[in-house]
């Protein structure tokens, strides 16, 4: 039976654990052309819950294109990214992407190759006689309304990891989106992301390009009952039962977060499938089994981290992450000034060690911690030279 655990990449169908609230406002919002910034932290599950917002809009003949700005490299990947994700929402035909590309976008010259996976594949490039970049990015911008327009559609466009358009030409290409969205009608817009407070900045900053654009959904944790049911069952299809403190385990080494917890259930599936009980030894098994697991990458992460970074995560492992700026909390982990914690915080933060949650810090990746917890069991504040 395969694994029916899905983890790393956006689930749909059988794997999604339906988020009827929000799927409902969102619905609702965008149908309504409100305007939506999706925020939470990473692998909440953004991702997954567009596409599946998209599936449901899709059925109500809509047309839906969602634009991944992880992938926007230049202003020219940009163009490539937004212009073929328009495409494809409006011809799922590789023969008639060409004839429409020419149509509508003559300043790119389209090329389909076949993939790795045998599939074709379009992309747009400048030509090389066209150098107005911020021409042709206008022009894209105002594609989906006029599609929209022609073909009497509602057209739906996501900016994922919307954040990252800042890395691109900074506040030019912010505000050149923002006039020409603003005048569509027949188009709305999700901008969704991750980095919180930069996309916060953008949405409440009065300076910002993006000011009061829209409404800002904070996407929460999926609901406990839903993804308990959900996991019953899953190993219940394999008659596989699983016992109330395993469950519990599961939630409470994941800190609930989507990613993790399917992350965890597929390698307790992988290691038990064809036992008929999980319980909770197992699952401390399988945690020991995946902390341990990465003890290579984990190991050069560590190096590479200075004795009172190394001192903060352990004592935010240790304690939960509250309250570290307090003066007991500093003086039991041995860390010195608030100002120097301080320092660590943002560069661990930096570098997506922790993230900020409320008035706590929390790992990134609940499995380093667990391997800090347990391997670096004996690494205190008076600790001078690094373990390995
Ligand atoms: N509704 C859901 N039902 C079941 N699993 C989910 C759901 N949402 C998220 N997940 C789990 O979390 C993982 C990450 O989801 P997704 O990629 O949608 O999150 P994201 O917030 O877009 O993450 P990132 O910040 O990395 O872009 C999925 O691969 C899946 O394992
Ligand atoms: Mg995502």
């Amino acid at each position: 039976m395969r694994n029916p655990f899905v983890y790393g990449e956006e689930v749909v169908g059988e794997s999604f654990i339906d988020r009827d609230d929000e799927l409902r406002m969102l619905t609702k919002d965008i149908e309504s052309n409100e305007r939506v910034f999706l925020i939470s932290p990473r692998r909440y599950g953004k991702t997954s819950l567009i596409v599946n917002l998209f599936g449901v809009l899709r059925g109500k003949r809509w047309l839906t294109a969602r634009i991944d700005l992880y992938k926007a490299t230049s202003l020219e990947s940009l163009a490539n990214l937004y212009g073929v994700s328009v495409i494809h929402s409006i011809e799922s035909k590789p023969e008639k992407w060409i004839r429409f590309s020419k149509e509508f976008i003559p300043m790119l010259r389209p090329t389909i190759t076949i993939n790795p996976d045998g599939q074709p594949e379009l992309s747009l490039n400048l030509h090389p006689r066209e150098q107005n970049i911020e021409l042709l990015l206008d022009k894209l911008y105002n594609l989906p309304e006029e599609i929209a327009v022609r073909h009497k559609k509602r057209v739906i466009i996501a900016f994922d990891e919307f954040q990252e358009i800042r890395t691109l030409n900074g506040e030019k290409i912010e505000k050149a989106l923002r006039a020409n969205i603003q005048r569509h009608h027949n188009v709305s817009y999700i901008f969704a992301g991750s980095k919180k407070r930069m996309l916060y900045d953008m949405v409440s900053k009065p300076s910002s390009a993006f000011y009061k654009m829209g409404k800002v959904i904070h996407l929460n944790k999926i609901n406990r009952k839903d993804f308990e049911r959900f996991i019953i069952n899953k190993f219940l299809q394999a008659r596989i039962s699983i016992s109330d403190d395993a469950l519990g385990k599961i939630f409470t080494i994941t800190e609930e977060i989507p990613y993790n917890i399917q992350f965890l259930c597929h390698q307790i599936w992988d290691k038990y499938y064809g036992q008929k009980k999980i319980i909770i030894d197992d699952v401390e098994a399988t945690i020991k089994d995946i902390a341990f697991g990465q003890t290579p990458i984990y190991t050069t992460i560590w190096d590479r981290l200075t004795l009172h970074q190394r001192r903060v995560l352990k004592a935010i492992a240790d304690s939960g992450g509250k309250g570290i700026f307090s003066q007991d909390f500093r003086q039991q982990y041995g860390l010195g000034s608030p100002s120097s914690v301080q320092t660590s915080v943002n560069s661990l933060i930096s570098h997506e060690f922790l993230d900020r949650e409320n008035d706590s810090y929390v790992f990134l990746d609940v499995f380093f911690k667990e391997w800090i917890r347990r391997r670096m069991s004996d690494f205190g504040p008076e600790q001078k030279m690094n373990r390995f």
